[in-house]
């Protein structure tokens, strides 16, 4: 009778159900069709991996490490193009992160026009066995196509090691986990009043206790890189900037002359506009970040500058601004970014800004729009983003949505929950809330052309050590990846709910400590 249950419970877990295989692809694939006929076995004495370019080694390790790990079989690469399981670049495919993957009785092909685009093919495999139970057990591949490319092409998330420093090894873990989810950039928080993080050569006093050296972040770089993950450092001015001043207290307004900077109490100070010794600084340090990061982009702040106690009461910055022929001190934000800019141009860098509408909350800072056209924006503000699309829209830049009320995901994902404390009375952001996050907000087509896609970010304050981040980011982290990477109308919120648990456990598996949403399970929790 045991002995029956026992067969009943297993052919009832491995009937072959067809769709099995979709049960833990995350993000969502924009198109799959299910395959007829019988499943590929994986027999490691027939089956061989053939890449057609020498690009793919690493490519090819990853999914040698996917059979290994899913279905206990070692795998070779083999030069023989008649092998069963062939990586191939085909650079008539069209879109560069763009995949095709096919599995049928004969073998499994996965094809794409760059080396980024037949990771996450491979990515996308290791789910559909992941979620194939039964299947994989058994060595076997479910037949199936899908050809998948991601709705918005910039798909990111951000740490903040300014606040609370993580090493070398911890970001590496996280963009790790990040690459499976199919992200492509990891923005860098590397200053901020609390501390800088990366050493500057021409200038090692800038640099805090702990800090990345430019070897450890030209490794990380390269590191990430390979896992078609992008670095974008983010150099934070005029304001968040109390560990420079610490340094050179020189560099302040005069209004803040007799203020005594301690690093990690002192807050809500900027950079004195009029003062050339800032130019000079900020000169040396963007050569070695320009030097240090292979992205186009270095992120310049701009964000949460408080004018009225600093630039309005500085004797140099409102001279500046009479000599200039400005009426507001905010307006010395025209100049200042534009002496930044021209050291980007200088290394070929573009910038990335935070949006700021903060004149909302600080009249005072009404310099804001129009920014300089080539000017990258992320939105971030709660509650404001529409209003950051249709400007930018109207003032041609491009954004980058990093909604508070979606992805901040320092917020809490429930009441009472982590963390410790309360950064900014901050509103709970919970999973079924961050799924809602539609990037496009249903807006029509042709007013949603000017958006890069979306970013996560993980402000530290209170993320102490790559645990508390990494229980910040999943599961809330998935949802993101499908808002970057899904057409809305293959996201639901039922099967993104079922397709997070096998991901969730398997990320535990890994060593990443999660939150398990308990609450979606019984609603009536909260
Ligand atoms: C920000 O949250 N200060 C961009
Ligand atoms: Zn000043």
């Amino acid at each position: 009778m045991k002995h029956f249950f026992f067969l009943l419970f297993v052919l009832f877990s491995c009937s072959v159900e067809a769709r099995q295989n979709e049960s833990a692809l995350m993000p969502m694939p924009n198109n799959i069709v299910q395959g007829q006929g019988a499943s590929f076995v994986v027999n490691p004495s027939k089956v061989a991996i053939y890449v057609n370019d020498s690009q793919l080694s690493f490519a090819a390790e990853k999914l040698q490490s996917v059979f290994l790990d899913r279905m206990g079989v070692e795998i070779q690469v083999s030069e023989s193009s008649k092998s069963a399981v062939r990586l191939l670049i085909d650079s008539q495919m069209e879109g560069k992160e763009h995949y095709v993957l096919e599995v049928d009785k004969k073998g499994l092909l996965i094809k794409g026009a760059t080396r980024q685009a037949i990771f996450y093919g491979i990515m996308t495999l290791d789910q559909l066995l992941l979620g194939d139970v039964c299947q994989t057990q058994a060595k076997k591949i479910t037949p199936v196509k899908i050809d998948d490319a991601p709705r918005f092409p910039f798909r990111a998330l951000m740490l903040d090691p300014a606040r609370h420093f993580l090493p070398v090894k911890d970001v590496k873990f996280y963009i790790d986990q990040m690459a499976r989810y199919k992200y492509n950039a990891l923005q860098l928080h590397l200053t901020d009043d609390q501390g800088w993080r990366m050493e500057i050569k021409k200038r090692p006093e800038l640099a805090s206790k702990e800090h990345y050296t430019q070897e450890e972040l030209k490794d990380l770089v390269e590191y990430a890189a390979l896992r078609n993950v992008e670095i974008i450092p983010e150099i934070d001015v005029p304001g968040h900037t109390a560990s420079v001043l610490s340094v050179y207290p020189e560099l302040k307004c005069t209004s803040a002359d007799s203020i005594e900077i301690e690093v990690g109490k002192t807050f809500n100070l900027m950079l004195c506009a009029a003062d050339e010794k800032v130019y000079a600084v900020y000169s040396d340090v963007i050569a070695e970040v320009a030097d240090v990061f292979t992205s186009d982009y270095i992120h310049l702040g701009g964000d949460e500058s408080h004018i009225d106690s600093n630039w309005a009461k500085c004797k140099d910055c409102t001279e500046m601004m009479k000599r200039e022929g400005y009426q507001k001190p905010s307006q010395l934000m025209i100049p200042f970014f534009n002496r930044i800019f021209s050291m980007l141009k200088q290394h070929d860098k573009k910038a990335v800004l935070w949006c700021e509408l903060d004149n909302i909350y600080y009249p005072a800072n009404d310099y804001l729009f129009p920014y300089p056209k080539d000017v990258v924006l992320v939105s971030w503000r709660y509650g404001l983003t529409p209003t950051c699309i249709d400007l930018t829209h109207k003032y041609g830049n491009q954004l980058i949505l990093a909604p508070g009320e979606y992805a901040y995901l320092d917020y809490p994902q429930l009441k009472g929950d982590l963390p410790e404390f309360d950064n900014w009375g901050m509103p709970v952001t919970t999973l079924e809330k961050c799924y809602q996050f539609d990037p496009g907000y249903q807006l029509e087509n042709e007013k949603q052309q000017h958006l890069l896609g979306v970013m996560g970010t993980l402000w530290g304050e209170a993320m102490k050590d790559i645990n508390r981040v990494t229980y910040m980011t999943y599961p809330r982290g998935f949802a993101l990846a499908e808002a970057g990477w899904t057409q809305m109308e293959h996201r639901e919120w039922e099967s993104f709910k079922s397709r997070l648990y096998p991901n969730l456990s398997d990320l535990m598996k890994e060593g990443v400590f999660v939150r398990v949403p308990f609450e979606i399970v019984k609603r009536d929790i909260r």
